[in-house]
């Protein structure tokens, strides 16, 4: 089973609806890490070397944010910056990382429709999300396609919580069966067969 590291940032965790109801599907499941960066880190002073062992120990590493402004929460990419340390996650001695897994988790107040060339935000979120990608590939890291609930003001409580389980099942799949056939065609992980079935 592939052990998940789920690396969380929200600056107003007390306020979020979506968040919260996400959170409350997943964080207790078995071979699941919750890690929540603004509970850990509220000055923002990163144990770097705690967050490397974190990452050591896993398989799998999910970066699970709420969409700002087309990016993540400030603290999200202060860890990026700080933990992903040359010759450590990249450069020609860093390796750490080589052949693990990662991934977005994102939740956007706009919808799926917006998130194209005809849309108001005129790029999809996996283009949004390019960034993100090419640091994991800079780290060796195998980019899979994000989990996004979008469009988070119109979704009742009941359409929240059924994609918090799709969130919970997503996270199975990932641990049963990572392979990329299992994942061709799928843009967006909320794709996958598995889950619309
Ligand atoms: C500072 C800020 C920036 C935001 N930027 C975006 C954005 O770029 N695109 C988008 O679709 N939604 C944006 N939103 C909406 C949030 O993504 C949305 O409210 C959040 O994902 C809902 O989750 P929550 O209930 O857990 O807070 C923004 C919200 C805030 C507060």
């Amino acid at each position: 089973m592939n052990s998940i590291l789920i690396l969380f940032a929200h600056p107003k965790f007390e306020q979020s609806r979506t968040n919260k109801m996400l959170v409350g599907e997943i964080e207790k499941m078995k071979g699941v890490t919750f890690h929540d960066l603004y509970e850990h880190y509220p000055d923002f002073h990163i144990n770097i070397s705690f967050e490397k062992e974190l990452l050591a120990q896993h398989d799998i590493v999910v970066w699970h944010h709420p969409m700002y402004w087309y990016s993540c929460p400030p603290l999200m990419k202060q860890w990026i910056d700080l933990v992903l340390e040359y010759n450590w996650a990249y450069g020609p001695d860093g390796k750490a990382l080589l052949n693990k897994k990662c991934l977005n988790v994102i939740t956007t107040g706009g919808s799926r429709e917006l998130y194209c060339s005809e849309g108001s935000n005129h790029y999809s979120v996996n283009e949004f999300l390019r960034p993100f990608e090419q640091t994991a590939r800079l780290c060796g890291m195998q980019y899979l396609p994000p989990f996004a609930i979008m469009g988070t003001h119109r979704l009742s409580d009941d359409e929240l919580l059924d994609m918090g389980r799709q969130y919970a099942q997503m996270l199975q799949f990932l641990q049963d069966d990572c392979s990329p056939q299992a994942m061709k065609d799928c843009s967006m992980l909320n794709d996958l067969e598995q889950l619309n079935t």
